[in-house]
């Protein structure tokens, strides 16, 4: 985590190739004076990326975008792995951190950077094209049930009938009842196998879930094969 005040560069090797990641102790929440939870890198993320790159889940050609992205390392991984278009959204004061990180990997020509207030209607309407993603992911966004009801009602708008939605996150106390809140919402939730703990000697606990949108019921999504 960086100090306040201070920019931290992290290289992150994603398949043999390198990511320049800008953590960020440069922008405050004007109401608490506290760095976003969004301006560094979450152990979740570095999670997902790793898992992006190992597993044989195919990004070539596809449609992502990450939500709370924060400094946006799996969307960025998503696209160094060969999506052709990837959506970095975040809230408004976190969006010029996520821009520096595209330009730093000079990946513009596939990586736009959007504003998306979960359950906002108005972000929703600028973002265009829903229901067109082929992937969603989202990196440590399971802290807070109000925030999660809402981010579940955003989730049904990006995500179509064949949308993989992928969610990586340290499981707390309130995972569960996070998780909980997207099935009330009619998602399924299945967790995805993987082979680490996080990387901190097992003290946390880390998991990896494919949450299938509602409409999608009848074609039940099973990772444990790949
Ligand atoms: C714990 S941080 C995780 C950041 C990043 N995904 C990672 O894993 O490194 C949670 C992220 O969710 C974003 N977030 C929280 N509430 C949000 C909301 N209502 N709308 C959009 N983003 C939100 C935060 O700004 C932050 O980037």
């Amino acid at each position: 985590m960086p100090t306040q005040g201070s920019n931290t560069l992290s290289e992150i090797d994603v398949a043999g190739q390198t990511l320049k990641i800008y953590e960020l102790g440069d922008v405050c929440d004007s109401l608490t004076g506290r760095a976003f939870t969004g301006s560094w890198i979450w152990d979740s993320a570095l999670l997902l990326s790793r898992w992006l790159a190992t597993s044989q889940f195919d990004l070539r050609d596809k449609s992502v975008i990450e939500l709370g992205a924060g400094a946006g390392l799996p969307g960025l991984t998503a696209a160094l792995l060969g999506a052709s278009r990837v959506v970095l959204t975040d809230i408004a004061s976190l969006l010029p951190g996520l821009v520096k990180n595209v330009e730093a990997n000079e990946l513009e020509d596939r990586v736009e950077v959007r504003e998306l207030v979960w359950g906002s209607e108005e972000s929703l309407s600028r973002i265009g094209e829903l229901r067109r993603f082929d992937v969603v992911l989202l990196s440590d966004v399971f802290f807070d049930l109000e925030e999660v009801a809402a981010l579940g009602r955003t989730l049904k708008k990006v995500s179509g009938n064949k949308t993989w939605v992928l969610a990586a996150s340290e499981v707390r106390c309130l995972t569960g009842e996070c998780l909980n809140e997207l099935v009330s919402q009619g998602f399924k939730v299945v967790e995805v196998p993987i082979q680490e703990d996080g990387g901190d000697g097992g003290r946390d606990i880390f998991a990896v879930y494919n949450i299938i949108p509602p409409d999608e019921g009848e074609c039940q999504k099973n990772m444990s094969g790949s």
